[in-house]
């Protein structure tokens, strides 16, 4: 069996919706101490719902992958849909990401996440801290 799905190897070779959203409502970025990698997601939030999504990823192939699929599967989705996303219904999305490869799915669930509480934070709308990411004891964020 080959190492990467033909979807992983599609997501990666035409990863849809790259790029930066000036005007975001949102913006949130993670990065993975080990690898090195970073990835950017910008979202625009129109009446509750995610109207556009749109990525920097300076990654590797799953990690692309998983952030033009995270992307996809949030884009015309309620906020409260995004939130739940979770890196394993990305790498379901993805028919699979070899076992050494699924932290680059969890990265695009971080940044989800934290462009969402930018969200939340910059129209002072209360939210559910333990919903998010601890940053305390977590070396992924860079803010
Ligand atoms: Fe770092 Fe994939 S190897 S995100």
């Amino acid at each position: 069996m080959a190492l990467y799905s033909d979807k992983v190897m599609d997501h990666f070779r035409n990863p849809r919706n790259v790029g930066v959203i000036e005007d975001a409502d949102g913006v949130g970025e993670v990065g993975n101490a080990k690898c090195g990698d970073i990835m950017k997601i910008y979202l625009k939030i129109q009446d509750d719902r995610i109207v556009d999504a749109k990525f920097e990823t300076f990654g590797c192939g799953s990690a692309i992958a998983s952030s033009s699929m995270a992307t996809e599967l949030i884009k015309g989705k309620p906020v409260s849909d995004a939130l739940a996303l979770t890196n394993q219904a990305v790498v379901e999305a993805l028919d699979g990401l070899p076992t050494h490869k699924i932290h680059c799915s969890v990265l695009a669930e971080e940044a989800i996440k934290l462009a969402l509480k930018d969200y939340y934070e910059r129209n002072g709308i209360e939210y559910d801290k333990s919903q998010f990411p601890c940053c305390e004891s977590c070396d992924h964020c860079s803010h």
